[in-house]
């Protein structure tokens, strides 16, 4: 199974099994990580699972939907260029190992 790696505004980071098919905000909430809130389940309407993609990974995800852009503009911590939510990003074998940054704050 594939993984994703959760590195947290501390420095701390942690590695966890994601399903293929399975967002990150998904997988993050699942496993406890810190700073993964995700209170619109995934609706795209909160802004609260946002993350920063470390570089070698951002040319693997599909561009953003229109709507994820949109959102994007409302996150807390100041959007940057490789922003995305989590809650959009959907495992693959091909993004094992995928590795984000928590964005700090989410509220
Ligand atoms: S969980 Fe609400 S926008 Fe991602």
């Amino acid at each position: 199974m594939p993984t994703a790696i959760f590195i947290s505004p501390d420095g701390s980071s942690a590695e966890v099994d994601v399903p293929v098919g399975t967002s990150l905000m998904h997988a993050a909430t699942t496993h406890g990580i810190d700073g993964i809130v995700g209170d619109c389940g995934g609706a795209m309407s909160c802004a609260t699972c946002h993350v920063f993609v470390e570089e070698q990974f951002v040319a693997m995800l599909p561009e953003p939907a229109t709507s994820e852009t949109q959102m994007l503009d409302y996150t807390a911590a100041p959007r940057q260029p490789n922003s995305r939510l989590s809650c959009q990003l959907l495992m693959t074998d091909e993004l094992d190992g995928l590795t984000v940054r928590i964005a700090d704050p989410q509220l």
